[in-house]
C-alpha cells in the first residue's frame, strides 16, 4: 500500500510524446468522459458509468484527481497537442511502488481513435514512469481479445509475457488476461531516445 507521501510529485513538464500531452484532470474533461462512456468496454474496466449523465461523469473526473491523494498514483487527462482537446485517460498505478513495479490503464474517446494518440500516451506514460527513481518495472494487464489495446502495447516497446489464466472479472465474465511489461532501460540506447519527452504547454 502506498501513501500519498511516498509518491513522487506531479511533473512540473507534463509529459508529452508525438501527438499527445498527458495533465491533471479538470471538472471541464466530463464532456470527454460522457464520450468515453459511451464505449461499451471503458465502463467495465473502471469506475465510469455507462452513459454517464452529466454529474456523473463530473464525480469520475473528481474521483481522478483524488486518486493522487489516495496514494493510488497518477491519473492523467490524454490531451491531443494539435487542438488542446481532452480525447482520454490514463494512469500510472502505484499500489507497488516499494516493489519497483507500476502499472498502466489508458483509454481513448471512440472519435480519437485510430491516430496513434492511445500510443503517444502510453510512450509519454512509461518515459515519465521510469522518472521515478524506485520503479524498474512496468506491467499491462489485457484481455486476450483486445487487440486494439495489445498493438498498442506492443508499439510502445512493452513485451508479451504470459496469459494471467482466469485472472479477474469484467462484465460478469471470469477472463484471462495477458500481461506484457517493460522494465527499466539499463542506459542510453534507442530504448531512451524513443522514450524521450518533450516540453509542451500543458504543465501537469
Ligand atoms: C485500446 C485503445 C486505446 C486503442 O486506441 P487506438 O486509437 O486503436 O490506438 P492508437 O491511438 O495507438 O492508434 C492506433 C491506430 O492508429 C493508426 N495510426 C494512425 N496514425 C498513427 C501514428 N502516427 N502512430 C501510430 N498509429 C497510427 C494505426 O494504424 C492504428 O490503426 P489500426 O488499428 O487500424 O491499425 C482504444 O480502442 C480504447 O480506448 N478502447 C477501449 C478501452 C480499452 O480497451 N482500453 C485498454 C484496456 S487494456
Amino acid at each position: 500500500m502506498t501513501a500519498r507521501s511516498d509518491l513522487p510529485p506531479w511533473p512540473d513538464t507534463a509529459p508529452a510524446h508525438g501527438g499527445a500531452v498527458l495533465r491533471r484532470p479538470r471538472t471541464a474533461d466530463a464532456e470527454m468522459a460522457r464520450e468515453l462512456a459511451t464505449d461499451p468496454y471503458v465502463p467495465l474496466i473502471g469506475t465510469l458509468p455507462a452513459h454517464a449523465s452529466s454529474d456523473e461523469a463530473i464525480a469520475w473526473v473528481e474521483r481522478q484527481r483524488a486518486r493522487y491523494d489516495d496514494g493510488a498514483g497518477f491519473s492523467f487527462t490524454i490531451v491531443e497537442r494539435a487542438t488542446g482537446a481532452a480525447v482520454g485517460s490514463c494512469g500510472l498505478w502505484l499500489r507497488e511502488l516499494a516493489d519497483g513495479r507500476a502499472s498502466i490503464g489508458y483509454s481513448l474517446v471512440p472519435s480519437a481513435r485510430g491516430r496513434g494518440l492511445a500510443t503517444d500516451a502510453l510512450l509519454a506514460l512509461t518515459a515519465f514512469a521510469w522518472t521515478v527513481p524506485a520503479l524498474h518495472r512496468v506491467e499491462l494487464r489485457i484481455e486476450p481479445g483486445n487487440t486494439g489495446s495489445l498493438a498498442v502495447a506492443e508499439r510502445a516497446g512493452y513485451v508479451r509475457e504470459g496469459v494471467l489464466r482466469s485472472h479477474e472479472e469484467i462484465g460478469g465474465r471470469r477472463v484471462d488476461m495477458v500481461i506484457l511489461a517493460v522494465v527499466r532501460p539499463s542506459g542510453p540506447g534507442p530504448g531512451h531516445a524513443r522514450h524521450r519527452t518533450r516540453s509542451d504547454p500543458y504543465p501537469g
